[in-house]
């Protein structure tokens, strides 16, 4: 079993984006990131600020706009357009979930797609689904660029996705069909999970529940890439997958901590980067 070992190849590629930025910094731009926080989720505090010190680590100049959670929707609007009208602004995130009286689709649709760094606007997603450049949700971004980094081609093998979310599973399928995978994606609703893990070559976890997935449900010399972020009674941060057992059976599988997480905001630099570098081209 090889371990994948995320915190070493997001240092990679944080450590390439940083003379990136000096360069455009030298052109006479300074990639910037806006990130808007709406109300008080300890999770989402604590992601907001790995993101903002990791902008300042790279070079980038980020602002983070918080709101209460009793914000109205019209005043979320309003300030997006004016992050979309911002010349100093590349990339705009607005960190989910958004409090349940907010009509998340609509403010993700009022993102400049240009600016819209998570991947999350129609005009991305669609784009994403007929194989075009541009931006790609970074959680998915990330499993691809470290299969990359790994040497395993996606190509022709069996690919089992469990969880069907927006901002993971949905990307992550269209990712893998797009380098020609056959992809297999499961739910909440599907009838045998195992059924469906058991015969995949990869299996792709993002669904946040400890212990989802056992080595029973694995087929030997597996890869297993694990996305889910769960933190236990006792303060410990698991994945989806029973790791202990698991990674006896696979060939290769990702830890938690230290796997998939560091890459999704390694993810996220190198997408405002690339609307920095778009932007120089724009002028
Ligand atoms: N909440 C959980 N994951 C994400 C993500 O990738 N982007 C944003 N904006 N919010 C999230």
């Amino acid at each position: 079993m090889k371990l994948i070992d995320g915190k070493t190849i997001s240092d990679k590629i944080k450590s390439n984006l940083v003379d990136e930025v000096k360069k455009l910094k030298a052109s006479g731009i300074t990639p910037g990131l806006a990130v808007l926080l709406v109300g008080d989720d300890p999770a989402s505090h604590t992601y907001v600020k790995m993101k903002e010190s990791s902008c300042e680590k790279t070079g980038i100049y980020s602002i983070v706009h918080k709101m209460p959670s009793d914000i109205s929707q019209e005043k979320i609007i309003e300030t997006i357009e004016m992050m979309n009208k911002n010349p100093n602004i590349d990339g705009i995130l607005v960190q989910l979930p958004l409090p349940k009286h907010i009509d998340t689709d609509l403010i993700l649709q009022t993102i400049d797609p240009k600016k819209d760094v998570d991947g999350f606007h129609p005009y991305n997603v669609g784009k994403l689904t007929l194989g075009l450049d541009g931006f790609v949700p970074c959680t998915p971004l990330g499993v691809m660029e470290m299969l990359k980094e790994y040497d395993i081609n996606p190509k022709g093998l069996d690919v089992c996705v469990v969880g069907a979310s927006n901002i993971v599973g949905k990307p992550m399928h269209d990712l893998l069909l797009n380098e020609f995978a056959t992809v297999d994606i499961c739910h909440i609703f599907t009838k045998d999970l195992k059924e469906h893990t058991k015969r995949a070559d990869m299996v792709i976890v993002g669904v946040g529940k400890p212990n989802l997935i056992t080595d029973d449900m694995i087929k030997d010399g597996a890869i297993v890439i694990d996305i889910g972020i769960n933190k236990l009674d006792s303060g410990k941060l698991v994945g989806d997958v029973d790791f202990e057992n698991v990674s006896k059976k696979c060939s290769f599988i990702t830890p938690v901590p230290g796997g998939v997480g560091p890459m999704t905001i390694a993810m996220l630099l190198k997408n405002t980067v690339k609307a920095a570098n778009q932007r120089k081209t724009d002028d």
